[in-house]
């Protein structure tokens, strides 16, 4: 079976926000995938950073896919505003199970044309995603607490992507904390698909040179 793609996401969040054009014309140029953009409203995490408006610049200039994090409370509030900005893949999180419908929100994402995702803090068990696999494209698994950009990667929620493989899920993994050259390829064994990286690629001296490095240590790293 040949390799799965890998896919470096670089997170917006680590850019120059007062130059965020060509910060994106910088990481595409670079070789970046997708471009991952972390949403936060100040409840469901204790930061707050941009939203729709934002995205839909962003959109505007961007030629990659965008990769929308919703770091916040009402998802249900909001998912239809962030897919008229432009995202692709839009991804909310599994804590929030008790407020509301994550089944139908999930199929909301998709009968809108983008691709519907979950995220998990390293504190939640992988079991709370087995409900929703056939309804996932994306599972996106937190390896820093969400919340700030910049934390030391959690080696211990590596064992949730094989876990995901033994429910039958078969959409796409990421990975989204911490990842740089010494730890991705630790990730990339475990079998992750999408590797977000902030800092590490936002903070290079040569962010092109730190992207190919980082697409060679996950391929040398991924399962045949
Ligand atoms: C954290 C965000 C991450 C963050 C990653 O809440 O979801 O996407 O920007 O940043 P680094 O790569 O610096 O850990
Ligand atoms: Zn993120």
């Amino acid at each position: 079976m040949a390799a799965r793609p890998i896919r470096i996401a670089p997170s917006l969040l680590a850019a120059d926000f007062t130059r965020l054009g060509e910060e994106v014309r910088s990481v595409e140029a670079a070789g970046a995938d997708w471009l991952h953009l972390d949403v936060m409203d100040g409840h469901f995490v204790p930061n707050l950073t941009f939203g729709p408006p934002v995205v839909a610049a962003i959109h505007r200039v961007a030629r990659a896919p965008l990769d929308v994090h919703l770091m916040i409370t009402d998802p249900w509030r909001y998912a239809d505003a962030f897919l008229d900005a432009g995202a692709a893949w839009l991804t909310f999180h599994v804590e929030l199970a008790g407020r509301g419908d994550v089944l139908g929100l999930l199929q909301h994402i998709r009968s809108r044309g983008a691709k519907a995702g979950l995220s998990l803090q390293p504190d939640t068990p992988v079991e709370s995603l087995r409900p929703f696999v056939g309804a996932l494209d994306l599972v996106l698994v937190m390896s820093v607490f969400a919340g700030f950009g910049g934390q030391a990667f959690l080696p211990e929620v590596l064992p949730k992507v094989g876990a995901l493989r033994g429910f039958g899920y078969t959409g796409l993994v990421s990975m989204d904390g911490g990842i740089g050259t010494k730890t991705i390829g630790a990730s990339a064994a475990a079998g992750t698909d999408v590797f977000v990286a902030g800092t590490a690629v936002f903070g290079a001296p040569d962010r092109q040179a730190r992207i190919a490095e980082l697409r060679a240590l996950a391929a040398a790293a991924a399962p045949a």
